[in-house]
């Protein structure tokens, strides 16, 4: 089946960097127009980029406003939208649970899995409305594992998950795919503020011996947003590098 995107749309939220970015350059490059959706947008440099997004636009999603009105923003720019990949997300502070601060538990849930929610709610009715759509949520390895210091993050990824499955089984029979990645930690800029150490301890986990690349992550992310992923919904593919055991 045709792994050619050109005439579909895409958004993809957290877009202007790291993994997003990268998600929508392998978009962009399959003929695909891609709006990107980011609480931080202004440092976005289509040149250094690589590709020329139909839309980027300033969006919260945690924020249920802004996340309305971007969606009929995309719909009107881009005619409709078939691809929607939630990848924005943050990791909030590493502290034990016993000196977690609610309001940053809140934070973490409110972008990393409501906004998960709010993005879907708001693109799906369109998708069902057309009988196609892909929807790629990325949620991460520590949302299976669990990883000490970082709980609201792993329990928003966990909750990805679970949400993943059960949007995949409410529009089942509508022509809409709704999957998630869990990835380990990747090669991103965000090395830079990571010990020699730290980085050495992770990549022991990882029985291929190295992190995985943006390229790597945009790739499945890119098969699992293509009509290729007719017959796959509510499933969470693993790119761990063989770390994740189930
Ligand atoms: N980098 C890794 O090693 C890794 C591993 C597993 C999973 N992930 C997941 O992949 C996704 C992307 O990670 P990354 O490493 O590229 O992160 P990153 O910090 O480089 O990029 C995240 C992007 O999301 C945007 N963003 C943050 N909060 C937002 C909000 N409220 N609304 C809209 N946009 C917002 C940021 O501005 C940024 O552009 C995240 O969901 C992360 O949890 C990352």
């Amino acid at each position: 089946m045709s792994q050619d995107l050109a005439g579909q749309t895409a958004v993809i939220t957290g877009g202007v960097r790291g993994i997003g970015l990268g998600v929508g350059l392998h978009l962009a490059g399959r003929g695909c127009a891609v709006a990107l959706w980011d609480v931080d947008p202004d440092g976005f440099d289509p040149d250094a980029a690589g590709f020329a997004p139909a839309l980027v636009e300033r969006v919260d999603v945690a924020d249920e406003g802004a996340v309305t009105r971007a969606a009929r923003a995309a719909e009107a720019r881009l005619g409709h939208v078939d691809i929607l990949v939630n990848n924005a997300g943050i990791n909030g502070p590493v502290r034990p649970v016993a000196d977690y601060p609610l309001r940053e538990w809140e934070r973490v849930l409110a972008i990393d899995l409501t906004g998960v929610f709010l993005c879907c709610r708001a693109l799906v009715p369109g998708m069902v409305g057309r009988g196609y759509g892909r929807i790629v949520n990325v949620a991460s390895i520590a949302g299976k594992e669990g990883t000490p210091g970082v709980s609201a993050y792993c329990a928003a990824k966990a909750g990805v998950i679970g949400f993943t499955k059960a949007l995949a089984r409410e529009v089942v029979t509508a022509g809409v795919t709704v999957n998630a990645v869990t990835p380990v930690m990747a090669e991103t800029a965000i090395l830079a503020e990571m010990t020699p150490e730290h980085i050495a301890l992770t990549k022991a986990k990882i029985p291929m011996g190295r992190l995985v690349t943006v390229e790597e992550i945009a790739a499945t992310i890119g098969w699992a947003a293509s009509p290729a992923c007719s017959f796959t919904t509510g499933a969470v593919f693993d790119i761990s590098g063989g770390r994740a055991d189930y």
